[in-house]
């Protein structure tokens, strides 16, 4: 396995498909069957098709509507840390992340739920681990990924039978002059996609909280001024992002800095050193609210840029909108904290928080 570490080289390579794949599987632990399935794992034309459906399927289900359903999320979620004085962030950004992402994709909630919220964000999150030592997926990460693809299959069935305008509704029975998926490519897609939006959305609240209750000042500021959270939000992304590094495998010969890396050799795209890299941004490890990190490489880059970022911004933001109204002044008990086992993504498991007086 070859890292790509400088921003500007995983730049071109995030651009150059044809001869960095994902058709492998672009995590760097790979899950049985991924590879080649799902718009995260495959390449144009098929990436570009994937791609083109389910934003079709995004764009039908407008971002603006989801607006006021995730304020409303936020005002219950953080609204029962009222008087509270310790508390793990965790249980609060876990149950705000699965909720949100059950609006967003449209997956059946409340009176309609057909298993405990919990249950969906517990495999989420046991589906992208990997053991700590052997780095490998065991028998306990593969049986999330089961469970998760069965939970996927019964919720479209019930999208197909009677259809809504939500994301897994419109995205199964998405159409582009004629062409629509295959029940494998909508299932595993729509696995990806819970997959992808409750790991990253998840992780990453976690690690702006650890900014937020380690950095005083950027902490005070955006609590005094909420139109700062956007910023704030984009220097979390690049100083030290949830989803770390992905990978790809090379189509042909190539020669960087001297080396020659092989075709069929995996080559591991390192965002998050990227986004540390003194070339393009200047004191690196300095967490600055004000710098404004252009081009950052905390949601990827190239053809396989997230596409949940619209969501995943106004859904971070909203979120500590709210939680600062209730809880602005705060921080960690601990130094030392339990990392989540994963060769991919990056956040604490555990996040124990003080309340200080305002
Ligand atoms: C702050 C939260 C998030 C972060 C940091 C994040 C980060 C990333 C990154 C780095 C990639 C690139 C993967 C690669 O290079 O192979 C990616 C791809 C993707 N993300 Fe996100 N993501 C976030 C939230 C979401 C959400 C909420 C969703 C869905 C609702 C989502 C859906 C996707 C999808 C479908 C892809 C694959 C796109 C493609 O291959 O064309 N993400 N994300």
């Amino acid at each position: 396995m070859w890292i790509l570490s400088r921003y500007a080289d995983i730049v071109s390579a995030g651009q150059d498909w044809q001869t960095y794949s994902s058709a492998s599987g672009n995590l760097m632990t790979e899950l049985p069957g991924r590879a080649g399935a799902t718009l995260g794992s495959s390449d144009p034309p098929k990436h570009d098709r994937l791609r083109g459906l389910i934003q079709h399927a995004f764009m039908k289900r407008h971002l603006l509507d989801l607006e006021e359903p995730i304020r409303d999320i936020a005002k219950q979620v953080f609204g029962q840390l009222k008087g509270v004085k310790e508390f793990d962030f965790k249980d609060v950004s876990s149950q705000f992340t699965v909720k949100v992402l059950m609006a967003a994709l449209g997956l059946p909630m409340g009176d309609e739920a057909i298993v405990p919220e919990q249950e969906v964000r517990d495999n989420a999150v046991m589906m992208v681990q990997s053991d700590a030592r052997t780095r490998a997926k065991g028998p306990e990460h593969i049986a999330a990924y089961n469970w998760m693809q069965e939970y996927a299959s019964k919720v479209i069935a019930m999208r197909k039978a009677e259809p809504r305008n939500d994301l897994i509704s419109n995205f199964a029975l998405a159409e582009i002059d004629g062409d629509r998926l295959d029940d494998r490519e909508v299932l595993l897609t729509t696995t990806t996609l819970i997959m992808a939006g409750v790991e990253s959305l998840g992780g990453f609240l976690m690690m702006f909280a650890y900014n937020l209750a380690t950095f005083d000042e950027a902490r005070r500021a955006v609590v005094a001024n909420p139109d700062l959270l956007p910023d704030a939000i984009e220097e979390s992304l690049r100083f030290n992002t949830s989803a770390q590094r992905f990978r790809r495998r090379l189509m042909k010969d190539v020669t960087i800095h001297g080396q020659t890396m092989k075709e069929g050799d995996f080559v591991c795209l390192a965002y998050g050193s990227g986004n540390r890299d003194e070339r393009q941004y200047p004191n690196p490890d300095v967490y600055d609210i004000s710098r404004k990190p252009r081009g950052h490489l905390g949601f990827g880059g190239g053809v396989h840029a997230c596409l949940g970022t619209a969501i995943a911004r106004l859904a971070v933001k909203i979120a500590f909108d709210e939680f600062h109204k209730i809880v602005p002044n705060y921080r960690r008990t601990a130094d030392q904290l339990p990392w989540m086992p994963s060769s991919t993504f990056r956040s604490p498991l555990v996040l124990n928080l003080t309340v200080q007086s305002p």
